[in-house]
């Protein structure tokens, strides 16, 4: 009888994840919460947030609006979690793109491409496909750029897919801008003392997925996870602490921002289906440079700055060319967490015993019929 349960309860996750995954025939998606077009649904309701927190200054100084301008949602029976459906201003979200894209894949931080390449090899990712990407001809079979190979990156702590932990002595600083977006849409959802300390960003292409999971290896799970979504949308679903839990299933659009705290902090979760961003998104690369002039005269420069310079700058035409090039087919997330709660310490590790290396893909399920070495077993996987 247990064991029934079981069956039938773990297919509850499992069989949404497939259906939403499956290509033939195509899912149907009129059950997916898409919180830009939320007119009434009796699941979703309209979130408070605090707009004293943060300056109008401040926001604009990280790309943001002001935050009383924010649509920012609950979903009944999740607890905790916050949708903030897209707060950043016209223009802004090219520059965590181009972040994702040519600054955060750097050394000192991690990728799923040191696992199996040299660090000169690795070195400079952008550098060595920005032009192959933008020549390529999109009706041919040509080989792979790096940027396009690239699955994840860590920042911060470096999480271990092997040991699935943080540790103290694999560390690099957290990037600066990333650590204050962060600390101010956290501090607008009431955690004002959230410190960014790990980011796992997940490069998606359109027949990408990440498995089922729960993001537990953080030594306090009372501060929040964040999650940023920019590019292709996806459908993500969220769960419950069981696997049998029905999930729900929800678009994340480019912009739009995830907060899991409370008791949705630990809540099984997936992106089974990666799908064309809405169209007339202003992101949409059919589109002209519109918007994306972030030069003094957008605005973001202005004195209510208070003398500090912005964070978000203005990208290059050059290199949008190869950003937009990239995210026709692709998604970025950025996943941002605290590890360590207040006066808290890692615990000593024992370096004597040996991991097995595997898991490269990170969250990422590996497709068929591509060559990512021998398939490995996923973190809390299906
Ligand atoms: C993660 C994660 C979800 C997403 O990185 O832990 O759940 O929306 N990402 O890509
Ligand atoms: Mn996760």
């Amino acid at each position: 009888m247990a064991a029934s349960i079981m069956e039938h309860g773990e297919d509850a996750f499992r069989k949404l994840f497939k259906l939403y995954k499956r290509r033939s025939p195509p899912p149907d998606f009129s059950d997916v919460l898409d919180f830009s077009k939320i007119v009434k649904c009796d699941k979703v309701f309209p979130t408070k947030l605090d707009p004293t927190v943060v300056s109008d200054g401040e926001a604009k100084m990280e790309g943001l609006r002001p935050i009383r301008d924010w649509q920012a949602f609950g979903i009944q029976g999740y607890p905790g979690f916050i949708f903030i459906s897209n707060p950043f201003l016209h223009g802004s979200q090219h520059y965590w793109i181009r972040q994702c894209l040519k600054t955060y894949p750097q050394k000192p931080n991690v990728c799923n491409l040191d696992m199996h390449m040299s660090p000169t090899e690795t070195e400079d990712i952008w550098g060595k496909s920005a032009h192959l990407l933008q020549s390529k001809d999109s009706g041919k079979r040509e080989p792979k750029t790096l940027l396009e190979k690239l699955r994840w990156v860590t920042l911060g702590y470096h999480y271990n897919w092997d040991t699935k932990t943080y540790s103290a002595d694999h560390y690099t600083p957290f990037p600066d801008d990333l650590y204050s977006l962060s600390h101010h849409i956290a501090a607008a959802c009431g955690f004002a003392s959230f410190r960014a300390e790990a980011g796992i960003l997940n490069y998606y292409h359109s027949d990408s997925s990440l498995g089922i999971h729960v993001d537990e290896s953080e030594l306090d799970h009372t501060p929040p996870l964040l999650s940023f979504s920019f590019g292709q949308s996806a459908v993500f679903l969220l769960g419950g602490t069981q696997r049998e839990d029905l999930p729900t299933a929800m678009y994340m659009h480019s912009g739009d921002v995830m907060v899991m705290s409370g008791h949705s902090r630990l809540l099984y979760h997936a992106v089974p289906r990666i799908v064309p961003a809405p169209k007339g998104d202003p992101l949409n690369p059919t589109l002209e440079l519109d918007g994306l002039d972030l030069g003094p005269d957008h605005g973001l420069t202005q004195p209510c700055t208070q003398g500090k310079s912005p964070l978000v700058r203005k990208v290059s035409a050059e290199d949008w060319a190869v950003c937009s090039r990239y995210i026709q087919t692709s998604r970025l997330n950025m996943t941002v967490r605290q590890v360590l709660g207040p006066g808290m310490a890692f615990p000593k590790v024992d370096t004597t015993k040996q991991t097995e290396r595997s898991d490269t893909e990170g969250y990422h399920e590996v497709q068929d019929g591509q060559n990512r070495g021998p398939k490995k077993k996923k973190r809390n996987d299906c």
